[in-house]
């Protein structure tokens, strides 16, 4: 009699986590790469931990569907490119709720560390994902890489390390992306030269203030990073909004920026970004990171047309 009660029991426990992990899930998105992912637990189960990851997969995914649904086809037949790929999980989720159901497109994951690489590969295959391809590269290498094609639609990078966010944004502009959806990392370049100028000018006024603790430096310098990332697109004939990401509010990282390609170079963008950097003693940077930024008396000038 108990043996028939605790019987009873499992199974409608089993049957309550099933409704509950149906009540979470796209329909036909693949349980088994979300246990892959470690999305869900090794047994398909839902848990605190898994609740949040998935919030914080769908949320960035709502962001990257309605760019998605705007190109051509809405979409199907779509581009992706996603730099410092990791273990490529939002490229999974993409392939998975995106590309799966629409028979078309293509996602290139491309990462330095092959070992990530491969791992990537063989869970595509696994998986049977053979529209998603995973390239041992750096960003800077793939943007001549005869692997990817001459235009990509989306580039996304979600994390990539210090100044690979720049190298996306430069592979997007020479790929003419429609869209970019950056979440850039930790920086320490901006910071680097705002320790060794001591900001020149500004030195002398309050606002150096902003960044004399060692901690405040390298805050002001993500800050500023971004911003001049944001200035720089604007002037590359991009639309910036700039958001944050639920679910990361653990990590200061969590700042999201989509650009959408308008074709409006917005001269003031480009006059601002070079007043910031002659401001901050950063004008070195100017031909590093912002090669495509137009000549100083142009965008001048361009300022009283905008
Ligand atoms: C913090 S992880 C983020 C991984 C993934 N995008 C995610 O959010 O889960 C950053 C990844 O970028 C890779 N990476 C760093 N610099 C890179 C570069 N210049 N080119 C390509 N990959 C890079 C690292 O090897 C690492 O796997």
């Amino acid at each position: 009699m108990k043996r028939q009660a605790d019987k009873g029991q499992r199974a409608g426990a089993t049957a309550a986590a099933d409704a509950a992990l149906a009540e979470e899930l796209r329909p036909g998105q693949s349980v088994e790469l979300l246990k892959e992912l470690h999305i869900l637990t090794r047994e398909g189960r839902l848990n605190q931990d898994s609740r949040r990851k998935l919030k914080q997969v769908y949320h960035l995914y709502q962001f990257i569907e309605k760019l998605l649904l705007e190109l051509p086809e809405e979409g199907a037949a779509a581009t992706v490119a996603d730099h410092g790929a990791g273990k490529s999980y939002l490229g999974f989720i993409l392939h998975d709720l995106f590309f799966k159901a629409r028979g078309g497109g293509h996602i290139y994951g491309i990462e330095t560390r092959a070992e990530l690489v491969e791992r990537s590969r063989a869970l595509a295959d696994r998986l049977g994902f053979a529209r998603m391809h995973f390239l041992a590269l750096s960003v800077a290498e793939s943007a001549t890489a005869t692997e990817l094609p001459a235009q990509i639609d989306m580039v996304t990078a979600l994390h990539a390390c210090d100044t690979a966010t720049d190298d996306a944004i430069a592979f997007g502009l020479a790929k003419q992306a429609r869209f970019m959806v950056l979440v850039p990392c930790c920086q320490a370049e901006v910071a680097a030269s705002l320790r060794q100028n001591k900001a020149l000018s500004l030195a002398r006024t309050p606002l150096a203030e902003l960044w004399r603790h060692p901690l405040h430096t390298r805050e002001i310098g993500s800050q500023l990073t971004n911003v001049l990332r944001c200035l720089y697109l604007e002037a590359c004939g991009y639309q910036v909004t700039v958001t944050e990401l639920v679910g990361w509010e653990h990590s200061m990282k969590n700042e999201l920026i989509l650009a959408r390609r308008t074709g409006h170079r917005k001269a003031s963008a480009a006059q601002r970004l070079r007043a910031l950097l002659a401001e901050f003693g950063l004008d070195a940077l100017a031909g590093r990171r912002f090669p495509a930024l137009p000549l100083a008396a142009s965008a001048t000038e361009a300022v009283h047309e905008a």
